[in-house]
């Protein structure tokens, strides 16, 4: 799909914005000579090791090896797709983003997902009032108008086929809400509406767009939950793991009988090409429209619980969607607030689920990031607590939550006897793999401190740094390429693309038989092909292919700082590789010979060859 985007577009768009400038406005910069540092925002480190060139137009982290161009860095910072990315840049420098192939824009599929599901929402929340059942369940739950607004809250309606009929009014269209997920596919494969008699909550990206569903049956009598997690909460890594992530079920066949088997009390989209729920918040993008500053969020399990806290005015909370909290929503929790509050019941699932979110977080500790737990009374969930209490009754139990320390070191200890020393070794036993997890950092070494303190046992030594550490030798030692003259001639030519004019097919290399041989002579192409070019724009050719990785390694290489020396020994390595493959022409020439099979053309090849070879001044 993006090479859609044609890619001279992306070279002038490369060649026009500075990353400097990308970077900065999202990570604070600090010069360093030539280039500029922070410590990496793609991993979690103290000192810093996350490098931008100005002069190769890309970014490189010593650390972790994360590294790109600018549009690698906005896919990856803001998690945007290629093209989304390259439209954020263009628009930053007043481009607009041609598309090649007219009506099959790569980015009109996209674009007709996004306004499918507007419909759909909009759709739903039409038939909302028109439902007395819908309404008074609503009512019933303490939804006023204002927060079904905001929500977007609508109604999916009975039958089969109410949205399929509304919005499926093309063959397209009917696809695209397939795509969507939107529809459901029963015996013979006839679709139909995937939420019927429901209440729909639709979730947002965080542009505000909406990309899924959730929607709750609401029958006075709602099946049980058949999603629990079994067993009790989890004290270590590897027993907690092993505890499934609260899933949300598959949409089944229909039911014959819908009325006798509604299905689960929610329903959630499935994943699509736009929604992948371990990477989505529910109402992440409703707490941004109402909190210019954000000092925490409140993650709680239910979409009933968010809605009902932001409407008592704690607009700060958000839910995961019916699945265990992830790394990347650790992520992108930690990267909108600094404080983020984990709620959860009291009960045994409830407990496992934060003991899922701790570990979720344990890496994501960095300096500055706090992490609390808040359990609840048995029997109730943040929707019926602040209904009951108010907005500061909740407030108070937010301030009560317990730290992440103390959480931590109080599951650990729940079934340990620390008077004794088998005890405590065990503690620290189960301890030490979750503190390894942690970044650099004061926390890390205060928590260090309290497993001394707890145990009497000192490990703030024996356990090595996470990850920015161990990712840096590596780094450093075994991966670091041997240097061939192949790999010498593509880091000058990816240092200084404009080396490339300097060289004019063909190449007298061309078909030497040696690894990389291939790759220098495309980047010659490449380089030839687009006068101006620069490294970023060299690399991001090669984005997604096996060799990206390789040749960013050796974009990396320190190079003779003056052009005249760079040059010289540019053309240099090129005249030895043209030597080397005469070498070898002549090597296959001789051995053949030795068989006796070399032909006429081929006879006088090596004659002429070995003339050369003889009186290597005659061209
Ligand atoms: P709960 O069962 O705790 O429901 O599920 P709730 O949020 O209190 O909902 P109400 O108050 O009964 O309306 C918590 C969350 O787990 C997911 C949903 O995201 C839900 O909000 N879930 C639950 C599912 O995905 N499927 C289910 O069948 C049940
Ligand atoms: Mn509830």
């Amino acid at each position: 799909m993006p090479g859609l985007i044609p890619e001279r577009f992306i070279d002038e768009l490369l060649a026009r914005i500075d990353i400097v400038d990308v970077v900065q406005q999202r990570v604070p910069l600090k010069r360093a000579g030539r280039d500029w540092t922070a410590c990496c925002p793609f991993h979690d480190e103290r000192t810093p090791s996350f490098t931008v060139s100005p002069a190769k137009q890309f970014y490189h982290c010593f650390g972790c090896g994360a590294h790109g161009s600018a549009i690698k860095f906005l896919m990856e910072y803001e998690r945007l797709e290629f093209p989304d990315a390259v439209e954020e840049l263009a628009q930053s420098v007043g481009l607009a983003v041609p598309h090649e192939g007219g009506a099959a824009r790569p980015r009109e599929d996209h674009a007709d997902l996004y306004g499918l599901l507007d419909a759909a929402a909009a759709f739903y929340q039409r038939a909302l009032p028109d439902n007395a059942a819908a309404r008074a369940y609503c009512k019933k739950r303490g939804l006023d108008k204002d927060i079904i607004e905001r929500f977007r809250i609508g109604w999916a309606p009975g039958g089969w086929d109410a949205l399929k009929r509304a919005l499926g009014t093309s063959e397209a269209r009917l696809k695209l809400l397939e795509q969507a997920g939107m529809l459901a596919a029963g015996e013979g494969g006839k679709r139909y509406d995937r939420f019927r008699e429901r209440l729909m909550f639709p979730i947002l990206d965080r542009r505000g767009r909406v990309i899924a569903f959730g929607g709750r049956i609401i029958s006075s009598a709602p099946p049980a939950r058949e999603d629990q997690e079994a067993g009790s909460p989890a004290r270590t890594s590897s027993v907690s793991s092993a505890h499934p992530a609260r899933e949300d079920q598959k949409a089944g066949v229909p039911a014959r009988t819908s009325q006798q088997s509604p299905g689960p009390k929610y329903l959630n989209s499935p994943e699509t090409p736009l929604f992948h729920k371990g990477r989505e918040l529910f109402a992440l993008w409703q707490v941004r429209q109402a909190n210019t500053k954000l000092e925490r969020l409140i993650v709680v399990e239910g979409y009933m619980d968010v809605v009902a806290l932001h409407q008592a005015g704690i607009t700060q909370a958000v839910a995961t969607l019916g699945t265990a909290t992830t790394n990347e929503h650790a992520e992108l929790l930690f990267r909108a607030a600094p404080d983020v509050f984990f709620c959860f019941d009291g009960d045994r699932a409830g407990r496992a689920a934060a003991w899922r979110a701790l570990e979720s977080v344990l890496p994501r500790m960095r300096d500055g990031r706090q992490a609390f737990f808040l359990f609840l009374p048995e029997g109730e969930d943040p929707d019926t607590l602040v209904r009951k209490e108010g907005r500061d009754g909740f407030e108070a139990r937010l301030e009560r939550a317990t730290p992440l320390s103390e959480y931590l070191y109080g599951e650990l200890a729940r079934d340990v006897n620390v008077a004794t020393l088998d005890g405590r070794a065990r503690l620290a036993e189960h301890a030490l793999p979750l503190l390894a997890k942690l970044p650099d950092g004061a926390f890390r070494d205060l928590m260090f401190a309290e497993l001394e303190k707890r145990t009497g046992f000192r490990a703030a030594d024996t356990v090595p740094r996470q990850p920015a550490r161990a990712a840096r030798g590596a780094a450093s030692s075994g991966s670091t390429p041997r240097r061939t003259l192949v790999r010498s001639a593509i880091a000058m030519l990816l240092a200084e693309p404009a080396l490339a004019l300097h060289a004019e097919p063909p190449y007298p290399f061309a078909a030497l038989d040696r690894p990389g041989v291939a790759l220098l002579l495309e980047l010659l192409d490449v380089a030839r092909a687009r006068p101006g070019v620069n490294t970023a724009i060299l690399l991001e050719h090669f984005a997604g292919r096996e060799e990206a990785s390789a040749l960013q390694k050796l974009a990396l290489t320190e190079l003779p700082g003056e052009p005249e020396a760079l040059r010289a020994e540019f053309l240099d390595a090129l005249r030895k590789l043209g030597e080397q493959t005469l070498q070898q022409r002549l090597d296959a020439l001789i051995r053949k010979q030795s068989e006796s099979v070399l032909d006429d053309a081929e006879k006088s090849e090596l004659r002429e060859l070995l003339a050369r070879k003889a009186n290597p001044a005659v061209p």
